[in-house]
């Protein structure tokens, strides 16, 4: 067995050192900008940031996002340094694509317009249920709860506050090699489509493309000033059978959902829809009752402003407006509450 070298480790050591000033100090030539979306989030949200999150905050250091913001700023194509600026921030500015299914809860698949979908036209019966299946001691088949969306960092929400989700113009004037390619081109439609597509009856919609900006609109939504931000715990138990155990249902039935998108940076896709309950859900291994992962699950009670070819329905067969559809969150949605509306009451 080859064990580390003192020197491996002296130089480990030396590139940890390294890396603190890069990360902590505040002059504002070496900071990055991940520490203003560190501040951001926890001058307004009362819990740790979730790992899906810190996982893509912003590397760019201050000088360059500065320089950046200022391209954007002047509507410059963005060729000019287009390679660098996707590395240096962490895009995604690659053209191959395999293999993408953008979840959003399920929600908005009844618009069929995910063409990448992979289970479009053949929606997994797991993916919806209906309220009465969240009793202790069910066993139930869960979905896949994967994402499939390749890693993006966010955006400084210095530049992202000037790039639109909602205009194809917009996003092909900053990142036309995006749009050279079919499929990375169809993702992002896909993505303005969603983001522009119409209300639902009651709904409040966005696609925030910075940590600060989902958590604006979270605020506003909610009418709150501190939120809870949540998430399923992992993946594990997808496709699997398992039993429920432990069910807890949120106070709050106010709750805004966001579910990652594809665009070239990480964006969300986040909304508010009324009258829906919001439940933390342990799932255990049926035969040795050994944990598993634990859930959250939102359950929309009034489906009456849903588009009849909603997936929902064909999964639960009933039609507008006659029953509740619930369904898991995976482990790169977020979930906001209102600090007041995180009490939680055992079923
Ligand atoms: C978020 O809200 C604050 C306070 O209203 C505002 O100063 C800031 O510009 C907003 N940021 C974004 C990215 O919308």
């Amino acid at each position: 067995m080859a064990t580390p070298s003192k020197i491996q480790l002296f130089l480990n050591l030396l590139l940890f050192l390294a890396f603190i000033p890069a990360a902590f100090s505040t002059a504002p030539t070496s900071s990055v900008s991940s520490i203003d979306q560190l501040q951001y989030w926890s001058k307004n949200v009362l819990n740790p940031m979730p790992k899906t999150i810190a996982s893509k905050l912003s590397p760019l250091l201050k000088q360059d996002s500065n320089h950046f913001a200022s391209l954007v700023s002047s509507k410059q194509r963005f060729p000019f340094d287009y390679a660098n600026f996707c590395s240096k921030a962490k895009l995604f500015c690659s053209t191959t694509l395999d293999n993408i299914r953008q979840n959003l809860g399920n929600g908005y698949n009844s618009y069929n317009i995910d063409k990448h979908a992979s289970n479009k036209g053949n929606p997994d019966p797991n993916s919806f249920f209906r309220l009465a299946i969240l009793k202790n001691g069910n066993k139930i088949h869960l979905p896949d709860l994967n994402d499939r969306i390749p890693f993006r960092a966010f955006l400084p929400s210095q530049i992202a506050s000037k790039i639109s989700t909602m205009k194809s113009n917009d996003l092909e004037n900053f990142f036309p090699q995006s749009f050279t390619s079919p499929v990375t081109k169809e993702a992002i439609e896909t993505s303005i489509l969603y983001c522009s597509s119409p209300r639902l009856k009651g709904e409040i919609k966005s696609c925030p493309n910075s940590v600060e900006d989902m958590i604006n609109f979270s605020k506003k939504s909610l009418g709150e000033n501190k939120l809870i931000a949540l998430t399923s715990q992992s993946t594990k138990g997808s496709n699997k059978e398992v039993e429920i155990q432990n069910i807890k249902q949120f106070r709050s039935e106010k709750v805004v959902s966001c579910h990652e998108i594809f665009f070239p940076f990480a964006t969300y896709f986040c909304h508010l829809l009324s009258s829906t309950r919001l439940y933390s859900v342990d799932v255990v291994d049926p035969a040795t009752k050994v944990p598993v992962n634990r859930l959250l699950a939102i359950c929309h009670m009034d489906t009456s402003g849903w588009p009849v070819e909603h997936v929902a329905f064909k999964i639960l067969k009933f039609t507008p407006g006659r029953g509740e559809a619930c369904h898991w969150f995976t482990q790169i949605d977020l979930v906001w509450l209102g600090n007041n509306g995180a009490d939680q009451k055992i079923l």
